[in-house]
């Protein structure tokens, strides 16, 4: 540790990537931010592909 503050900022959609940040966090005490997008991704593994591909275009 340098002395300046850490912030992990994250999207999940199923939970793995919330595990691995929070372990992070367990580790380093950093703060952790939860990115939330507006409109939400759907639940539905085949529709939130769909939805992430049109949000590449
Ligand atoms: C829209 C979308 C596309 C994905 N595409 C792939 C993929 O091409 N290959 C792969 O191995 N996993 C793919 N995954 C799985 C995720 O990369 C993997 O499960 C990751 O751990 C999910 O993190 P999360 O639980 O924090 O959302 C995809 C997941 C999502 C939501």
């Amino acid at each position: 540790m340098n002395g300046g503050r850490i912030l992990i900022a994250y999207f999940s959609w199923s939970g793995n990537t919330r595990g691995v940040a929070e372990e992070i966090r367990r580790q380093t005490g950093a703060d952790v931010f939860e990115i939330i997008p507006v409109p939400a991704y759907s639940d539905d593994y085949n529709t939130v592909l769909m939805e992430a591909q049109e949000d590449q275009h």
